[in-house]
């Protein structure tokens, strides 16, 4: 990790121009931005890099397009799932002169650390896609994760249509993640009530430490043994549990007959419902996210106090946190070109080799 020893003064800074902006463009690294030496600085710490593509192949990339395009200075680093990490680099953030953090936070416990060391400092901070519960963070910026949730639930009530009394079991997110909690009420309040009518049967329901895809593997196969392999569905809470799922289904000659949820969007993901191994994955347009919070966190650093049209209320404070929430959509096969037509995933990368034929077959390119 490249970090410069020198702190530097936290200077009110005014946009830069298009001109300025240009001259600088081609000088910046990771490290970098195009705003000069009195251009705010902005941290982001991203969580890891195991639990979902996302954070690396999206979130990281059009986070540092909006800093270049906003001329600001902007330090990216990933705490790769290690807690004591995530803290030593919001320590190197901020002694080096951060004027805003923005992190997606691997617990409450240490994000909340985090977020009150950077106040008492006088820096700014943004939850970005995990709410810090007690945290009070200055905004919020994620989509509406409970909308996720309904949109898994619903999505696999129609991949299971036809199937009488489906035995569904759930492998959550991480317990310790706000999101995996709203996404579990979410499809929860479509299956519940299907339990509760007998039409579905409830089976096995797991969370899954740190979203980690492997264990979640082992948890998927423990359940499959002690249903005696009658699993008809799995609500797996994002793209890389499913994945974990679908090799376990695949060892038991069960995959492409028993459908899979997601989240996420990956490449792997749509190419698991390319071959008809997931049901259904849910895109959440990550450059959105990541303009939305660049945006706040280039006004936050001008001392500007920004406007957004929600709140959330903070579960365990109470407080009313303001926040930009998105909107996700569902996606099966039938729709995929939407993911590819939003530039969000490259046609090349999705339809390589194997995949090549089904892209075809099914018009996406
Ligand atoms: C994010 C998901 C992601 C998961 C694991 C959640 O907080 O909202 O998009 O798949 O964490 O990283």
């Amino acid at each position: 990790m490249h970090l410069p020893s020198s702190s530097r003064p936290r200077i009110a800074w005014a946009a830069a121009t298009g001109a300025v902006l240009a001259l600088t463009l081609t000088a910046c690294g990771q490290d970098g931005g195009g705003g000069g030496d009195d251009a705010p600085l902005i941290g982001v710490i991203l969580p890891d890099s195991a639990s979902s593509d996302r954070w690396e192949t999206a979130d990281r990339k059009y986070l540092e397009a909006a800093f270049e395009a906003a001329g600001v200075d902007y330090d990216i680093q990933n705490a790769q799932g290690s807690r004591e990490d995530f803290q030593t680099i919001a320590d190197q953030m901020l002694t080096k002169g951060a004027d805003v953090l923005v992190t997606v936070n691997l617990d409450s416990g240490t994000g909340k650390t985090v977020i009150e060391k950077a106040k008492s400092q006088g820096v700014a901070t943004i939850d970005y896609d995990r709410l810090t519960e007690d945290g009070g963070a200055d905004y919020y910026v994620s989509f509406d994760n409970e909308k996720v949730g309904v949109l898994q639930g619903e999505g696999l009530v129609s991949c299971l249509e036809g199937v009488a009394n489906p035995l569904v079991a759930e492998l959550n997110g991480s317990p310790t993640d706000n999101n995996a909690t709203l996404f579990k009420a979410g499809y929860d309040s479509v299956l519940q009530p299907l339990y509760d009518a007998g039409t579905f049967t409830k089976g096995p329901d797991e969370w899954v430490p740190d979203w980690d895809n492997a264990q979640g593997g082992t948890l998927f196969e423990q359940m499959l043994t002690d249903t005696g392999t009658e699993v008809d569905g799995v609500l797996a809470a994002n793209d890389g549990l499913a994945h974990a799922v679908i090799t376990v289904l695949e060892r038991n000659n069960l995959n492409g007959t028993v459908p899979v949820t997601g989240q996420d969007a990956t490449i792997q993901g749509l190419q698991n419902i390319l071959t008809g191994d997931q049901c259904m994955t849910v895109y959440k347009a990550i450059e959105q996210e990541a303009n939305a919070a660049a945006d706040l966190a280039v006004a936050l650093a001008n001392g500007e106090k920004p406007e957004t049209d929600a709140t959330v209320t903070d579960p365990v404070s109470g407080a009313e946190v303001a926040s930009v929430l998105l909107e996700p959509v569902a996606i099966t096969i039938e729709n995929i070109q939407t993911v590819v037509d939003d530039g969000f995933a490259d046609p090349a990368e999705l339809c390589a080799g194997e995949y090549a034929a089904l892209c075809t077959e099914h018009g996406i390119g």
